[in-house]
């Protein structure tokens, strides 16, 4: 595991660890925050944008079987709101067609899987981040987990510089990036790694609360879309119910909320 100045920079390093070339194609989810795909084009590869799932908000996993032709090197799921893709059927198809996986669990910290493993622990490249937003924060932050030495001292060379093995001072045997996360951030990180199920649980509280609040509005909230997997309350409670409701229900709420002398409303995009 490799800590990363940021999600972004857990995603980049993640598709170049995964052997991305300029003019790869990576089947990723158009649901989801700009990084995902901002890490694949900053490789001069391109997202090729599969459909998702209604209920889950997810990657479609036959979409995304669908989506792959022959400059298809990797795919790139996003754990969306903090519920878990549907990773056995992705790998299948990763296995099918020799593509690499790198995991978006950006808002996905402390999420498991239906067979109880952990999102971002199935062996697969994997990121998290740790925004201000996120289940656990550093501020600015994130983590990038490798499946193997080799590709992590890759990352944590490239985080630090292109430093060579050793991290000497003026020693840089590749082209490398300042992504470290200072000693600062981590020291924050570390003391809520300690009481992170009892900061999970407070989440799923609010979520809760949310729940109940808007039980009479014409909202559809976000539950464990995958038999048995566990979520947790994702990046931001109220934009993932905010941004479920439908077009309509926003122009009727809208309407009403104008009505109302001093008060401005814009349907929200
Ligand atoms: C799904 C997803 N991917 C990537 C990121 C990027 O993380 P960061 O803002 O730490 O760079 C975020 C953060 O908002 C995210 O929600």
């Amino acid at each position: 595991m490799s800590a990363v100045s940021s999600g972004t920079a857990a995603l980049h390093l993640g598709v170049r660890a995964a052997g991305v070339q300029a003019g790869d194609e990576v089947v990723t989810s158009p649901f989801s925050f700009v990084a995902s795909a901002n890490s694949v084009v900053y490789e001069g590869a391109r997202p090729v944008f599969c459909d998702i799932d209604p209920r889950t908000l997810n990657i479609d996993p036959e979409a995304a079987a669908a989506a792959v032709g022959e400059r298809t090197a990797g795919l790139l799921p996003v754990h969306i709101f903090g519920y878990p893709a549907d990773l056995a059927a992705i790998e299948q198809t990763a296995r099918t067609h020799g593509l690499w996986i790198v995991e978006d669990a950006c808002e996905a910290l402390g999420a498991q899987h239906h067979d109880g493993r952990a999102v971002g622990a199935r062996g697969n490249l994997a990121t998290f981040g740790f925004y201000a937003n996120k289940q656990l924060t550093t501020g600015e932050g994130g983590v990038l987990v490798s499946p193997s030495a080799e590709m992590k001292a890759r990352v944590d060379s490239e985080r630090n510089q292109g430093r060579a093995p050793d991290m000497d001072w003026l020693d840089h045997d590749r082209l490398g990036f300042n992504y470290r996360l200072s000693d600062l951030a981590c020291a924050l990180g570390i003391a809520q790694v300690e009481r992170l199920d009892e900061m999970l649980a407070a989440r799923a509280r609010v979520a809760g609360l949310y729940e109940q609040a808007l039980a009479g509005v014409e909202v559809s909230s976000c539950r464990v879309p995958t038999p048995g997997a566990t979520g947790v309350a994702g990046s931001s409670t109220s934009s993932s119910f905010r941004r479920r409701s439908t077009a309509t229900t926003r122009s009727r709420r809208c309407a009403r909320v104008a009505s109302t002398p001093s008060r401005t409303c814009r349907p929200s995009t």
